[in-house]
């Protein structure tokens, strides 16, 4: 132990180099065995490509920039400081402002029809806080945990890190296989949570119906687990409103993650857990060990903007923003994607899911697609076991307009390319 920490006072005095006769330390050889094999390596690496200024990038899944508040913010932010820095500049109670909670609350009721009732809502650091903190809470190693496969990411990396056993229910045009699910849960599999993004999900673009919903309810009640709602992206729907949550109709089941992050600014790093009060004053308990509260000053800038009805008015301007790059976007592929592809047409949020000709890897491809200057993420982390291979997530929300027809037409070259010389592997 001494000689460990010597050895790190040893770097850092020597600013990243190792001092005279200090031997180089393998630290991944001390890590603890539920922070192993996230598999997140391949993934950073076609991320951080997200701010070089010469790829386009349908990589990350950004808001686009121009959906900022930028003026207004500033305006609030200077008002909070300058009138209230008591509360904004301070920390706040762990579940969050009572003022913000009481926004938070009542704009729930007015999207989805249904309010918090006591104790039944906090506010988080975004909605992968959220996340972190229902597996943190209640997940031990080994208890399953139902995804959609496939899914997004970070909530994969979620459970994992908390060493779940993530098993994979696949999707298709209506969402969720539930009928999948129910023979598995016949069979005897059984999940402690479920998680789901029923409304134009991460990385699909689709949208659970109305019917599976209530069936998804029925099997949750039935069997005792805990569906995990995941709503980023449930209020940029382009024309139609997404049927109703599942938290709204089985609030008993049900525990609600959502973020602003799509829909105000991921800067502030702000969403909101609601649900059964056990599950969310546990979830407090569990944020008081991370974080302890989320930034007070980023709550009441969100109240500020909320409350004036700004939120609402740049809700319906991005709709029309990213409805019309899905377009672009649908329109660039069936112009320049090989025979064979296929991919979702999404009727909100920021995604399309593409599955090209078989032969073509879209890992082993994603460094061509660098070369051309063109980035994606491809389909294999999506995925709780290995599946994939062909497939890749197009987020079309934070590429100009302008450059969405060349940059799908990269994608098109590479893929036709390695369909024609076979298997990239
Ligand atoms: C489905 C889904 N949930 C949660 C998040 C995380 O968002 P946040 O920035 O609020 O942590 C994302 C971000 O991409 C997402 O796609």
């Amino acid at each position: 132990m001494t000689a460990a920490v010597h050895q790190s006072a040893t770097t850092r005095a020597g600013n990243g180099q190792a001092g005279p006769g200090a031997v180089p330390r393998d630290w991944d050889s001390g890590l603890a065995r539920r922070a192993r094999n996230l598999g997140a390596g391949e993934i950073t690496a076609i991320l951080s490509l997200a701010g070089a200024s010469d790829v386009i990038t349908f990589a990350g899944g950004f808001p686009d920039p121009a959906t900022f508040p930028t003026g207004v913010l500033r305006d609030i932010a200077a008002r909070l400081i300058t009138e209230d820095p008591g509360v904004a500049l301070q920390y706040s109670a762990t579940e969050g402002i009572a003022s913000v909670r009481d926004y938070v609350s009542g704009r729930l009721s007015s999207v989805q029809g249904r309010a918090p009732g006591s104790g039944e809502l906090m506010i988080t650091s975004g909605g992968i806080d959220c996340l972190e903190l229902v597996a943190r809470s209640y997940v031990d190693a080994g208890d399953v945990v139902v995804v959609e496969a496939p899914t997004y990411l970070g909530a994969i990396m979620a459970f994992r890190g908390h060493e779940a056993d993530v098993r994979g229910v696949p999707v298709d045009g209506d969402g969720l296989r539930v009928d999948v699910l129910a023979s598995r849960l016949a069979a005897g599999l059984r999940p402690k949570v479920l998680y789901t993004i029923p409304d134009f999900q991460n990385p699909t673009g689709l949208t659970m119906s109305a019917q599976r919903r209530l069936e998804l309810i029925a099997l949750a009640r039935r069997y005792g687990f805990l569906i995990v709602e995941d709503v980023a992206y449930r209020d940029l729907g382009f024309e139609h409103e997404p049927p109703p949550s599942l938290w709204s109709a089985a609030p008993d089941v049900v525990l609600q993650a959502g973020t602003f992050s799509k829909i105000f600014a991921p800067g502030l790093r702000l969403g909101w857990a609601a649900g059964p009060a056990q599950i969310v004053s546990q979830l407090a308990v569990a944020k008081q060990n991370s974080d302890q509260c989320s930034g007070a000053l980023g709550q009441r800038m969100l109240e500020e903007y909320g409350r004036s009805g700004h939120m609402e008015r740049q809700i319906v301007a991005s709709r029309a923003l990213y409805a019309r790059r899905a377009e672009l976007t649908s329109d660039a592929l069936a112009a320049h994607m090989p025979e064979g592809t296929t991919w979702t047409t999404p009727e909100g949020g920021f995604y399309i899911w593409l599955t090209a000709p078989d032969g073509v890897d879209t890992v082993a491809l994603s460094a061509a697609a660098r070369a051309r200057k063109v980035a994606y993420v491809p389909g294999r982390p999506f995925y709780p076991h290995a599946d994939g291979t062909t497939q890749v997530r197009i987020a079309y929300s934070r590429v100009a307009d302008d450059l969405i027809d060349e940059g799908i037409r990269r994608i098109g070259e590479v893929f036709a390319t390695a369909g024609k010389d076979g298997p990239q592997r």
